[in-house]
Protein backbone atom coordinates (compact mmCIF):
# COMPACT_ATOMS: atom_id res chain seq x y z
CA UNK A 1 0.00 0.00 0.00
CA UNK A 2 1.11 3.48 -0.40
CA UNK A 3 -1.81 5.95 0.17
CA UNK A 4 -3.97 5.49 2.95
CA UNK A 5 -7.13 7.39 4.26
CA UNK A 6 -8.42 7.97 7.58
CA UNK A 7 -12.30 9.48 8.47
CA UNK A 8 -14.34 10.28 11.06
CA UNK A 9 -17.88 8.81 11.69
CA UNK A 10 -20.62 8.79 13.94
CA UNK A 11 -20.89 10.59 16.85
CA UNK A 12 -17.46 12.48 17.88
CA UNK A 13 -15.45 11.42 20.67
CA UNK A 14 -12.84 13.01 22.77
CA UNK A 15 -9.62 11.89 21.50
CA UNK A 16 -10.83 11.13 17.71
CA UNK A 17 -8.04 14.39 16.89
CA UNK A 18 -5.36 12.19 18.69
CA UNK A 19 -6.72 8.96 16.90
CA UNK A 20 -6.18 11.03 13.19
CA UNK A 21 -2.66 12.55 14.37
CA UNK A 22 -1.03 8.98 15.51
CA UNK A 23 -2.59 7.35 11.61
CA UNK A 24 -1.05 10.57 10.03
CA UNK A 25 2.26 10.34 11.56
CA UNK A 26 2.34 6.74 11.52
CA UNK A 27 1.79 6.63 7.88
CA UNK A 28 4.48 9.63 7.59
CA UNK A 29 6.72 7.40 9.46
CA UNK A 30 6.30 4.44 7.23
CA UNK A 31 7.05 6.55 3.91
CA UNK A 32 2.64 5.87 3.30
CA UNK A 33 0.88 8.52 1.95
CA UNK A 34 -2.51 9.82 3.58
CA UNK A 35 -5.39 11.70 2.75
CA UNK A 36 -7.86 13.34 5.02
CA UNK A 37 -11.86 12.64 4.63
CA UNK A 38 -13.71 15.61 5.87
CA UNK A 39 -17.32 14.75 7.40
CA UNK A 40 -17.20 10.75 7.35
CA UNK A 41 -18.46 8.35 5.18
CA UNK A 42 -20.73 11.44 3.53
CA UNK A 43 -17.64 13.54 2.62
CA UNK A 44 -16.36 9.78 1.44
CA UNK A 45 -19.38 9.70 -0.97
CA UNK A 46 -18.68 13.11 -1.91
CA UNK A 47 -14.76 13.29 -2.56
CA UNK A 48 -14.07 15.72 0.17
CA UNK A 49 -10.12 14.84 0.61
CA UNK A 50 -7.18 16.81 1.84
CA UNK A 51 -3.60 14.95 1.78
CA UNK A 52 -2.34 15.67 5.27
CA UNK A 53 1.35 15.69 6.13
CA UNK A 54 2.50 15.19 9.80
CA UNK A 55 2.46 18.94 10.32
CA UNK A 56 -1.13 18.70 8.80
CA UNK A 57 -2.01 17.58 13.19
CA UNK A 58 0.16 19.47 14.89
CA UNK A 59 -1.36 20.94 17.96
CA UNK A 60 -4.65 19.00 18.16
CA UNK A 61 -3.58 15.99 20.41
CA UNK A 62 -5.32 18.23 23.43
CA UNK A 63 -8.49 19.23 21.18
CA UNK A 64 -11.67 17.90 21.38
CA UNK A 65 -14.06 17.21 18.48
CA UNK A 66 -12.48 16.14 15.21
CA UNK A 67 -11.02 18.62 13.08
CA UNK A 68 -11.85 16.15 10.04
CA UNK A 69 -15.60 16.46 11.27
CA UNK A 70 -18.01 13.72 11.22
CA UNK A 71 -21.53 12.71 10.16
CA UNK A 72 -24.13 10.11 10.28
CA UNK A 73 -24.32 8.63 6.67
CA UNK A 74 -27.67 7.79 5.46
CA UNK A 75 -26.59 7.83 1.94
CA UNK A 76 -23.78 5.17 2.53
CA UNK A 77 -26.51 2.86 3.67
CA UNK A 78 -27.46 2.53 0.10
CA UNK A 79 -25.38 0.61 -2.66
CA UNK A 80 -25.47 3.70 -5.45
CA UNK A 81 -23.87 5.83 -2.30
CA UNK A 82 -21.53 3.39 -1.61
CA UNK A 83 -20.94 2.84 -5.39
CA UNK A 84 -19.84 6.55 -5.36
CA UNK A 85 -17.71 6.34 -2.45
CA UNK A 86 -15.60 3.58 -4.03
CA UNK A 87 -14.93 5.60 -7.12
CA UNK A 88 -14.04 8.37 -5.14
CA UNK A 89 -11.17 6.37 -3.27
CA UNK A 90 -10.08 4.70 -6.93
CA UNK A 91 -9.56 8.71 -9.00
CA UNK A 92 -7.83 9.75 -5.38
CA UNK A 93 -5.35 6.18 -5.89
CA UNK A 94 -5.69 5.34 -2.23
CA UNK A 95 -5.36 1.99 -1.44
CA UNK A 96 -6.70 1.30 2.17
CA UNK A 97 -8.84 3.49 4.72
CA UNK A 98 -8.50 3.54 8.85
CA UNK A 99 -11.96 4.85 9.48
CA UNK A 100 -12.59 5.99 13.37
CA UNK A 101 -16.18 5.37 14.88
CA UNK A 102 -18.47 3.61 16.40
CA UNK A 103 -20.70 0.39 15.74
CA UNK A 104 -22.68 2.01 12.79
CA UNK A 105 -19.35 3.26 11.27
CA UNK A 106 -17.98 -0.48 11.44
CA UNK A 107 -20.92 -2.20 10.37
CA UNK A 108 -20.93 0.33 7.12
CA UNK A 109 -17.37 -0.42 6.23
CA UNK A 110 -17.77 -3.81 6.93
CA UNK A 111 -20.32 -4.02 3.76
CA UNK A 112 -18.11 -2.14 1.91
CA UNK A 113 -15.32 -4.54 2.29
CA UNK A 114 -17.34 -7.02 1.23
CA UNK A 115 -18.69 -5.39 -1.79
CA UNK A 116 -15.44 -3.97 -2.58
CA UNK A 117 -12.70 -6.02 -1.09
CA UNK A 118 -11.26 -3.06 -0.26
CA UNK A 119 -8.51 -2.65 2.74
CA UNK A 120 -10.29 -0.81 6.07
CA UNK A 121 -9.39 -1.33 9.72
CA UNK A 122 -11.12 0.41 12.51
CA UNK A 123 -10.60 2.31 15.63
CA UNK A 124 -13.25 2.84 18.37
CA UNK A 125 -14.15 6.39 18.75
CA UNK A 126 -17.33 6.70 21.11
CA UNK A 127 -18.09 7.68 24.36
CA UNK A 128 -20.75 5.33 24.82
CA UNK A 129 -17.64 2.32 25.50
CA UNK A 130 -20.37 -0.27 23.63
CA UNK A 131 -17.70 -1.80 20.88
CA UNK A 132 -17.22 -5.62 21.90
CA UNK A 133 -13.81 -7.14 21.65
CA UNK A 134 -12.10 -3.39 22.97
CA UNK A 135 -11.94 -2.53 27.08
CA UNK A 136 -12.29 1.05 26.24
CA UNK A 137 -13.42 3.14 23.59
CA UNK A 138 -11.32 6.35 22.87
CA UNK A 139 -13.79 9.51 24.18
CA UNK A 140 -14.88 7.07 26.65
CA UNK A 141 -12.52 7.92 29.89
CA UNK A 142 -12.88 11.70 29.28
CA UNK A 143 -16.74 11.44 29.19
CA UNK A 144 -16.49 9.50 32.38
CA UNK A 145 -14.36 12.72 33.90
CA UNK A 146 -16.53 15.22 32.27
CA UNK A 147 -19.65 13.81 34.03
CA UNK A 148 -18.15 13.08 36.99
CA UNK A 149 -17.57 16.91 37.74
CA UNK A 150 -20.78 17.47 36.76
CA UNK A 151 -22.42 14.98 39.58
CA UNK A 152 -19.46 16.26 41.96
CA UNK A 153 -20.89 19.84 41.46
CA UNK A 154 -24.77 18.33 41.44
CA UNK A 155 -23.57 16.72 44.74
CA UNK A 156 -23.19 20.37 46.32
CA UNK A 157 -26.44 21.94 45.67
CA UNK A 158 -27.84 18.45 46.27
CA UNK A 159 -26.84 18.52 49.86
CA UNK A 160 -27.65 22.37 50.81
CA UNK A 161 -30.93 21.88 49.59
CA UNK A 162 -31.83 18.41 50.45
CA UNK A 163 -33.07 17.26 47.01
CA UNK A 164 -33.05 14.36 44.71
CA UNK A 165 -31.52 14.75 41.49
CA UNK A 166 -31.95 12.61 38.27
CA UNK A 167 -29.10 12.66 36.52
CA UNK A 168 -29.12 11.51 32.79
CA UNK A 169 -26.04 10.54 31.03
CA UNK A 170 -25.87 9.55 27.79
CA UNK A 171 -25.14 5.63 26.23
CA UNK A 172 -27.52 4.85 23.60
CA UNK A 173 -27.97 1.20 24.66
CA UNK A 174 -25.25 0.93 27.17
CA UNK A 175 -24.95 1.22 30.75
CA UNK A 176 -21.26 2.03 30.77
CA UNK A 177 -20.86 5.87 31.40
CA UNK A 178 -23.74 5.76 33.85
CA UNK A 179 -22.37 2.55 36.04
CA UNK A 180 -18.77 3.78 36.00
CA UNK A 181 -19.43 7.54 36.49
CA UNK A 182 -22.31 6.70 39.14
CA UNK A 183 -19.71 4.69 41.06
CA UNK A 184 -17.11 7.07 40.62
CA UNK A 185 -19.46 10.23 41.90
CA UNK A 186 -21.09 8.34 44.74
CA UNK A 187 -24.96 8.23 43.47
CA UNK A 188 -27.16 6.70 45.75
CA UNK A 189 -28.83 4.59 42.67
CA UNK A 190 -27.76 3.75 38.67
CA UNK A 191 -30.35 2.96 36.15
CA UNK A 192 -28.65 1.07 33.13
CA UNK A 193 -30.48 -0.96 30.01
CA UNK A 194 -28.66 -4.15 31.32
CA UNK A 195 -30.73 -4.12 34.52
CA UNK A 196 -34.00 -3.17 34.71
CA UNK A 197 -34.46 -2.16 38.19
CA UNK A 198 -37.99 -1.22 38.12
CA UNK A 199 -40.05 1.36 39.33
CA UNK A 200 -40.60 0.08 43.03
CA UNK A 201 -37.51 -0.99 44.05
CA UNK A 202 -36.02 2.19 43.08
CA UNK A 203 -38.62 3.67 45.31
CA UNK A 204 -37.83 1.30 48.30
CA UNK A 205 -34.43 1.83 47.77
CA UNK A 206 -34.62 5.61 48.28
CA UNK A 207 -37.23 5.11 51.40
CA UNK A 208 -34.33 2.79 53.04
CA UNK A 209 -31.56 5.13 52.19
CA UNK A 210 -33.62 8.16 53.44
CA UNK A 211 -34.62 6.08 56.72
CA UNK A 212 -30.99 5.27 56.97
CA UNK A 213 -29.93 8.88 57.63
CA UNK A 214 -28.97 10.26 54.11
CA UNK A 215 -30.34 13.81 53.66
CA UNK A 216 -30.35 14.05 49.66
CA UNK A 217 -29.40 11.92 46.85
CA UNK A 218 -28.17 11.52 43.72
CA UNK A 219 -29.60 9.19 40.91
CA UNK A 220 -27.50 8.66 37.71
CA UNK A 221 -29.89 7.37 34.61
CA UNK A 222 -28.65 5.98 31.52
CA UNK A 223 -30.50 7.22 28.67
CA UNK A 224 -30.84 4.39 27.45
CA UNK A 225 -32.81 2.67 30.25
CA UNK A 226 -36.53 1.39 30.23
CA UNK A 227 -37.68 3.47 33.14
CA UNK A 228 -35.19 6.40 32.77
CA UNK A 229 -36.13 6.79 29.17
CA UNK A 230 -39.03 9.28 30.22
CA UNK A 231 -36.70 11.44 32.89
CA UNK A 232 -39.78 13.82 33.69
CA UNK A 233 -42.14 11.02 33.98
CA UNK A 234 -39.77 9.14 36.31
CA UNK A 235 -39.33 12.32 38.39
CA UNK A 236 -43.14 13.02 38.20
CA UNK A 237 -43.32 9.24 39.73
CA UNK A 238 -41.15 9.40 42.60
CA UNK A 239 -42.49 12.87 43.35
CA UNK A 240 -45.72 10.67 43.53
CA UNK A 241 -44.41 8.05 45.94
CA UNK A 242 -41.88 9.58 48.18
CA UNK A 243 -42.57 12.47 50.30
CA UNK A 244 -39.41 12.26 51.50
CA UNK A 245 -37.19 14.90 49.01
CA UNK A 246 -37.45 17.60 46.47
CA UNK A 247 -36.70 16.07 43.11
CA UNK A 248 -34.98 17.79 40.36
CA UNK A 249 -33.51 16.59 37.19
CA UNK A 250 -30.66 17.64 35.26
CA UNK A 251 -29.87 16.21 31.69
CA UNK A 252 -26.09 16.22 31.25
CA UNK A 253 -26.26 15.61 26.78
CA UNK A 254 -23.91 16.97 24.67
CA UNK A 255 -21.42 18.41 27.17
CA UNK A 256 -20.47 14.56 27.31
CA UNK A 257 -19.04 14.86 24.06
CA UNK A 258 -16.76 17.53 24.14
CA UNK A 259 -13.89 18.56 26.23
CA UNK A 260 -9.74 18.01 26.22
CA UNK A 261 -9.30 14.27 26.01
CA UNK A 262 -7.67 13.17 29.37
CA UNK A 263 -4.33 11.41 29.01
CA UNK A 264 -5.62 8.01 28.98
CA UNK A 265 -7.64 8.77 25.56
CA UNK A 266 -5.26 10.61 24.38
CA UNK A 267 -2.47 7.94 24.61
CA UNK A 268 -5.14 5.04 23.86
CA UNK A 269 -5.66 7.14 20.52
CA UNK A 270 -2.36 7.12 19.56
CA UNK A 271 -1.63 3.27 20.54
CA UNK A 272 -4.87 2.32 18.21
CA UNK A 273 -3.97 5.24 15.23
CA UNK A 274 -0.46 3.35 15.36
CA UNK A 275 -1.99 0.03 15.71
CA UNK A 276 -3.86 0.99 12.83
CA UNK A 277 -0.92 1.70 10.03
CA UNK A 278 0.85 -1.62 11.76
CA UNK A 279 -2.46 -4.01 10.41
CA UNK A 280 -2.58 -2.66 7.48
CA UNK A 281 0.95 -3.24 6.45
CA UNK A 282 0.24 -6.99 7.64
CA UNK A 283 -2.26 -6.87 4.83
CA UNK A 284 -5.21 -7.06 7.71
CA UNK A 285 -8.82 -5.51 6.70
CA UNK A 286 -11.88 -6.19 8.23
CA UNK A 287 -10.80 -5.42 11.70
CA UNK A 288 -10.99 -3.37 14.63
CA UNK A 289 -7.73 -2.01 16.52
CA UNK A 290 -8.90 -2.90 20.43
CA UNK A 291 -7.08 -2.73 23.32
CA UNK A 292 -7.87 -6.29 26.13
CA UNK A 293 -5.56 -6.35 28.86
CA UNK A 294 -3.53 -3.16 28.18
CA UNK A 295 -2.29 -5.10 24.70
CA UNK A 296 -2.97 -4.11 21.20
CA UNK A 297 -5.76 -6.60 19.90
CA UNK A 298 -7.16 -6.93 16.13
CA UNK A 299 -11.08 -7.55 16.34
CA UNK A 300 -12.76 -8.90 13.16
CA UNK A 301 -15.68 -6.09 12.72
CA UNK A 302 -18.30 -9.19 13.31
CA UNK A 303 -17.39 -9.26 16.54
CA UNK A 304 -16.83 -5.85 16.86
CA UNK A 305 -20.56 -5.01 16.50
CA UNK A 306 -22.41 -8.10 17.95
CA UNK A 307 -23.34 -5.88 20.84
CA UNK A 308 -23.02 -8.06 23.64
CA UNK A 309 -23.51 -7.05 27.17
CA UNK A 310 -19.97 -6.40 28.33
CA UNK A 311 -21.36 -4.81 31.97
CA UNK A 312 -19.45 -5.89 34.81
CA UNK A 313 -21.49 -7.84 37.22
CA UNK A 314 -18.86 -7.35 39.74
CA UNK A 315 -19.52 -3.71 39.19
CA UNK A 316 -22.84 -3.54 39.92
CA UNK A 317 -21.94 -5.29 43.28
CA UNK A 318 -19.55 -2.28 44.16
CA UNK A 319 -22.14 0.24 43.39
CA UNK A 320 -24.66 -1.63 45.68
CA UNK A 321 -22.25 -2.15 48.46
CA UNK A 322 -20.68 1.22 48.54
CA UNK A 323 -24.13 3.13 48.25
CA UNK A 324 -25.25 1.50 51.25
O1 LIG B 1 -23.06 7.27 20.42
C1 LIG B 1 -22.66 8.43 21.08
C2 LIG B 1 -23.86 9.23 21.53
O2 LIG B 1 -23.38 10.39 22.19
C3 LIG B 1 -24.90 8.49 22.37
O3 LIG B 1 -24.50 8.38 23.72
C4 LIG B 1 -26.11 9.34 22.14
O4 LIG B 1 -27.28 8.60 22.34
C5 LIG B 1 -25.97 9.76 20.70
O5 LIG B 1 -24.59 9.67 20.39
C6 LIG B 1 -26.46 11.15 20.39
O6 LIG B 1 -26.35 11.37 19.03
P1 LIG B 1 -26.45 12.81 18.34
O7 LIG B 1 -25.25 13.60 18.74
O8 LIG B 1 -26.49 12.52 16.90
O9 LIG B 1 -27.70 13.43 18.90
Amino acid sequence: IKRVAVLTSGGDAPGMNAAIRAVVRSCAYHNLECVGIYRGLQGLIEGDFELLGPRSVKNIINRGGTFLKSARSQEFRTKEGRQKAYDHLKNAKIDAMVVIGGDGTFTGANIFINEFDFPIVGLPGTIDNDINGTDFTIGYDTALNTVVEAIDKIRDTANSHNRLFLVEVMGRDAGDIALNAGIGAGAEEILIPEENMGKDRLISSLKRSKKSGKSSSIVVVAEGDQIGKNILGLADYIRKHLDEYEVKVTVLGHIQRGGSPSCYDRVLASRLGVGAIDALLDGQQGVMIGISHNKIVRVPFEEAIKGENKIDQDLIRVADITSV
